[in-house]
């Protein structure tokens, strides 16, 4: 009798659990693969106030400072655990001489920024400034070489004044320099955008410069270099299949791709912060579709490289929208609404899911630029609701990924149409389940049924959840709590089954722990 009314209690349970329009089934047990924490990566390029005003004041600013770096910005950047930052661009690192950027200050020659604004740049800020800033920071830098207008010559001898310890003319340079001891870079890009801004080069053109620049950047040491090819734009299947057909594999370890959601036209993107439902859908529908890119892109290279030794890059990602009224339009300065947080949760549960291929990645930009995670102004300083979501999102770095089923219901609006729930699932060493959800509808409470299978299922949970009035919602000078992280109390778990009332227009990490 007992065995028969269990019988009918799973067999009641199980066909709930099937006729439920959104349910979620995680594998605990199944992880093998590492959502490498670089996923997690930054950008910093000399543009607009990113690194001028943004990271770098001087020390004789009146803005407080630790050695002329932005006190504020530098903590803001501990407290999430930004595991590298790219620098110094992007277009610019194509026209950037790395030597202009070494010395005295009064004796670097300056030169102008053509493709920002053509504002005059000082190269105050120069490679000492950024890897002691890494240091501060506790971050990895990925320095990206300029293959454009550079020589081999200028991006090997950068390669050994920064990486050789022994006596040679490029580490004596350091040493008189004041640093004593070699940085050790490990990431190092070949050059950006080299089909556009970094030298509109064909892919197989690209692909010969390649070999004879990563030739010559040497390891040193005990260091191990991990040269990134410059990758394709967008869809452009053909420039990845060039690249992985012609570059031998031992000499690259990644490729890039570059993919910026833009809601409108390049021509007129739309704005950061006045939109409407319908622009609204129509930039998460193009968030998701970096799904479909790195599917693409990574067939091509499986067909090269069956043992995924290559990574694929995403190193510039995220919003581009039109720059805030008012303000320079070289400078791509942005505001950044619970819609970009939205685009944020998304992209990084995409990376996340193919964490397989998907090695590094680099939101652009890190401060006052693009989809930045903070915005300054003079010396105040706001968090985005994009930051928040890297916060929350940070227990995923270098945990297990775990195989999950989702069904989701979708969300509508005209001709577009999303899943409302977009989700990544992982487990720390610890043993903690991590479950990071994005319910992008803006008008609906999402029940979301959760089967947690495995041997051991924790059982205690903490959730936090960003939302906001509105999906048009955004922190400002006056108002920085605006869209905030709060704690999430709406779920109960029971023997495995885990129920969640994700509410409308929210990020929810869930964390699932035994104690
Ligand atoms: O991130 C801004 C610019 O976008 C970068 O400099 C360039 O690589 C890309 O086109």
């Amino acid at each position: 009798m007992k065995i028969y009314l269990t019988l009918i209690f799973l067999i009641a349970n199980f066909s709930l659990f099937a006729q439920t329009e959104n349910k979620l089934i995680i594998h605990l047990d199944e992880g093998s693969v590492k959502i490498n924490k670089h996923i997690y990566g930054h950008f910093s390029e000399h543009l607009g106030r990113c690194i001028y005003g943004g990271i770098w004041v001087g020390k004789d600013s009146d803005i407080p400072n630790v050695d002329g770096y932005r006190k504020d910005v530098l903590e803001a950047l501990k407290a999430i655990s930004i595991p590298n930052l790219r620098w110094p661009g992007g277009c610019f690192a194509d026209e950037y001489h790395w030597m202009d950027g070494i010395g005295n200050y009064e004796n670097r020659p300056k030169m102008v920024n053509t493709h920002w604004g053509g504002v005059t740049e000082d190269n105050s800020f120069g490679t000492h400034e950024f890897l002691n800033y890494c240091k501060l920071v506790g971050t990895e830098p990925y320095i990206c070489g300029n293959v454009g207008s550079g020589t081999i010559e200028e991006m090997a001898d950068w390669v050994e004044y920064i990486n050789f310890d022994g006596e040679s003319p490029m580490s004596n340079l350091r040493k008189e320099n004041g640093e004593e001891n070699a940085w050790n870079v490990q990431y190092w890009g070949v050059g950006n955008e080299n089909w556009g801004c970094g030298g509109n080069m064909s892919p197989e053109y690209y692909a010969d410069l390649y070999k004879r620049y990563a030739t010559y950047c040497r390891n040193y040491g005990e260091n191990k270099l991990f040269k990134i090819a410059g990758g394709a734009n967008t869809a452009d299947y053909n420039w990845t299949e060039v690249l992985m057909k012609k570059i031998p594999l031992q000499l690259m370890d990644g490729i890039s791709l570059h993919y910026y959601t833009v809601t409108k036209t390049w021509a007129d993107k739309g704005s950061a912060t006045d939109f409407n439902e319908v622009d609204y859908i129509t930039t998460l529908r193009k968030a998701g579709f970096m799904d479909e890119l790195i599917r693409k892109h990574a067939t091509i290279m499986d067909k090269y490289d069956p043992n995924k030794k290559v990574a694929l890059v995403v190193d510039e990602w995220g919003t581009w929208h039109n720059v805030e009224p008012g303000t320079n339009p070289g400078f791509l300065y942005q505001q950044n609404s619970l819609r970009d947080a939205f685009v944020a949760g998304i992209t990084l549960n995409i990376f996340n899911n193919h964490a397989e291929r998907v090695k590094i990645a680099n939101l652009a930009q890190t401060v006052n630029v693009l989809q930045a995670l903070v915005l300054t102004n003079e010396e105040s300083l706001i968090l985005t609701p994009t930051y928040h979501v890297f916060n929350m999102y940070k227990v995923h770095q270098n945990s297990t990924l775990l195989p999950h089923y989702l069904k989701s219901e979708k969300y509508e609006l005209n001709e577009e149409k999303i899943d409302a729930i977009s989700v990544s699932c992982s487990k720390s060493d610890d043993g903690t389940v991590n479950i990071s959800l994005v319910n992008a509808h803006p008008g609906k409470t999402i029940q979301l049924l959760t089967q947690l299978e495995g041997e051991n299922i924790p059982s205690k949970v903490s959730a936090q959840i960003l939302t906001a009035n509105s999906i048009q919602s955004y922190n400002t000078f006056e108002n920085p709590e605006e869209v905030a992280v709060k704690s999430f109390k709406d779920f109960e778990l029971k023997k495995g089954k885990l129920e969640i009332n994700l509410p409308a227009k929210s990020v929810v990490v869930l964390q699932i722990s035994s104690q």
